[in-house]
């Protein structure tokens, strides 16, 4: 099913500190169905993400799983962004929901924590009128059971789509060489989270007016943090690469290695000063430390409830990291007026980034949270009906 025919069917329609991870495995928009239209016209008519008319921006898309941004052209990835703009009025609608994947049914499987990504998976699926299916640290791995029987067993039940969260790099494309259903890669370890890339790129590209052209050249966008340990670090920096921006990855030499510029080359620089760069960029995405993913005795990882840890092997203090890369109000001023600010959360205010700055004029952090509904809208749209 095209994205056009979507629209236009009515009710009846039927991936280790230091190295970058290995890897496991256009139409204008008022032409698109979905296209935004002026808010009096929009009285919801059930039959998909807009008006009918105009070419499909799903075409084009082959694939079957989305399991990260690395292995996708820059044709792939406009799609993907075209066809998340083509949903986005979904969510202003009164009646937040189309037909497009009727009868379908989307399993979450999260075997990691997740708050934005897993209700954001389940909303753009009941947006797109699928059945929902939630399992994850409920599941029978934890009596044993290896996560490709798991998803044999929910696709045995007839799943359309499997969404996974795994701490492992490559778990999701594990599962897709198993099962014949659509897998899409929701965070694996430190390999990628496709999803984030896509809505940090649509994001930046509603910021700097360019979610016609989605063409990034001349954009320089810093990545500021915990890179070598970040899933989201890896699919931006094949999102905006791909897309022609130059992006800057900044951090302590532990957590920003020289080796990640072989990630995109000629595409990506590292630098280790925050100061130095900030005025020189058009965005910052910022990082959490992974603390988590630091930890060399296991005996000292925290358990639930045990809130974040303070320390790592990768800096001195977390105050000496605070005062080097931290967002604090008096750095954010250092950026060019219409820089923005962004953070795929969960955030830790007052570490990496000032609780003013989160908040404050140039942040579109809540903007990425909800343009990541219809960048997942536009997931299992093209994996299940149109890969
Ligand atoms: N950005 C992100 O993946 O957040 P969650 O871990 O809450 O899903």
């Amino acid at each position: 099913m095209t994205t056009a025919q979507a629209q236009r069917t009515g009710p009846t329609a039927s991936a280790g500190a230091g190295v970058p991870t290995p890897t496991p495995s256009s139409p204008p928009p008022s032409s698109v169905p979905g296209a935004r239209q002026a808010p009096t016209t929009r009285e919801p008519d059930h039959g998909g993400p807009g008006g009918a008319g105009g070419s499909d921006p799903a075409s084009g898309w082959k694939h079957r799983h989305l399991l990260g941004l690395q292995e996708l052209s820059a044709d792939d990835i406009r799609a993907a962004l075209r066809t998340a703009r083509s949903f986005a009025d979904i969510s202003t609608r009164s009646i937040k929901k189309v037909p497009a994947l009727r009868g379908k049914v989307v399993a979450n499987l999260f075997f990691e924590e997740s708050t934005r990504t897993r209700v954001s998976f389940t909303l753009a699926a009941q947006r797109l009128s699928a059945d929902v299916v939630d399992l994850g640290s409920s599941s029978s791995v934890s009596k044993g059971e290896t996560i490709e029987d798991t998803a044999h067993n929910i696709e045995a039940m007839g799943v359309d789509a499997l969404v996974v969260r795994h701490k492992l790099s490559g778990a999701a494309a594990l599962i897709a060489r198993n099962v014949s259903c659509a897998v899409i890669n929701a965070g694996d370890g430190r390999h990628e989270h496709p999803t984030q890339g896509l809505l940090d790129a649509y994001t930046l590209a509603e910021a700097t007016g360019r979610l016609d052209s989605l063409d990034f050249a001349g954009l320089r966008v810093a990545i500021v943090g915990d890179i070598a340990n970040s899933r989201v670090a890896r699919s931006n920096i094949a999102a905006l690469s791909t897309l022609g921006a130059e992006v800057v990855c900044i951090g302590p030499p532990t957590l920003a290695p020289r080796s990640l510029e072989s990630l995109a080359p000629g595409k990506v620089r590292v630098e280790w000063d925050l100061d130095a760069a900030l005025p020189t960029v058009d965005a910052v995405n910022m990082l959490r430390i992974q603390f988590e993913r630091h930890v060399v005795d296991p005996s000292e990882a925290k358990g639930p409830g045990a809130g974040p840890a303070k320390s790592s092997p990768a800096f001195p203090s977390l105050r000496e990291y605070v005062q080097m890369y931290g967002l604090t109000p008096e750095r954010a001023a250092k950026m060019r007026p219409t820089a923005v600010v962004m953070h795929p959360g969960p955030i830790n205010r007052g570490v990496e980034l000032a609780g003013d700055v989160a908040d404050g004029s140039r942040s579109v952090i809540l903007k990425q949270v909800a343009n990541g509904l219809s960048v997942r809208m536009a997931a299992l749209f093209l994996c299940v009906a149109a890969g």
